[in-house]
């Protein structure tokens, strides 16, 4: 059995085509369905869906042989634990920070908000910055509206969020994407399968998002 863990939304909606051109179709909708555990049209491939910052930690554990995830989600879990064998080019962005628009730079030790904690200390500590990082769960862009925090770290695509809000962009982290990751032990033990299913979505990533 191959397991691939999933999160449902973007990377879901833009990951099953991809799956199809391997020949990997879920057998029931898994926007609609609330089975967790997903078959598909291949007897010895199964789905599993979970949340999005969730992804790594099923593979690197190896309840997961692979899956798929933000750049974002693998830069903050961090780790040597995973393969990154591919990069799907989906669910693109970029990972910034961002503050009201027009905001002066404070004087003293900046507070970021952000769910991104272990990006943000590792980005100003190379800038030799003094900080205080505050973790949040969502609504990043509400912090420095109410005061809560100077900037926010988060990930942008339009900016139509920030600019709802009166924030702007301000430094950029990173280009991110998501990409295939594959469990360790899973690429030794099942490797003509797992390095044939990685070329096969190579190839489809060409078709589909081409350079
Ligand atoms: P969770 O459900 O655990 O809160 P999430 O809300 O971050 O996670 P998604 O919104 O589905 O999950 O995002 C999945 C991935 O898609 C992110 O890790 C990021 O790499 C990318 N992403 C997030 N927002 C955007 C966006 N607006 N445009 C393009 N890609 C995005
Ligand atoms: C993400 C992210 C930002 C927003 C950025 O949230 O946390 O808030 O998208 O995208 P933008 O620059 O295009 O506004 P979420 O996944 O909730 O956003 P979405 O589903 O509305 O894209």
């Amino acid at each position: 059995m191959l397991t691939i863990a999933l999160s449902k939304g973007r990377i879901l909606d833009d990951t099953l085509p991809l799956l199809a051109a391997a020949g990997i179709v879920p057998t029931e909708n898994p926007d609609k369905s609330r089975k967790l555990i997903i078959p598909t049209t291949q007897d010895d491939v199964r789905l599993l869906i979970v949340r999005a910052t969730d992804v790594p930690t099923y593979v690197e554990h190896g309840a997961a042989d692979l899956g798929v995830a933000g750049k974002d989600v693998l830069l903050e879990y961090g780790g040597q634990g995973l393969y990154e064998p591919l990069d799907l080019r989906i669910a693109r962005c970029k990972l910034m920070t961002a503050g009201a628009i027009g905001a002066p730079e404070p004087k003293g030790r900046l507070r970021v908000a952000t769910k991104f904690v272990n990006v943000a200390k590792r980005y100003y500590a190379e800038q030799g910055r003094q900080v205080d990082i505050i973790k949040l769960y969502g609504s990043m862009e509400l912090a420095p509206l109410v005061g809560l925090a100077d900037k926010i770290i988060d990930v942008v695509d339009t900016g139509n969020t920030l600019k709802a809000n009166g924030l702007e962009a301000q430094e950029l982290i990173a280009h991110i994407s998501s990409r295939l990751v594959v469990n360790k032990a899973s690429m030794k033990m099942q490797h003509g399968r797992i390095q044939a299913l990685i070329d096969t979505l190579r190839e489809a990533v060409e078709t589909h998002h081409p350079h």
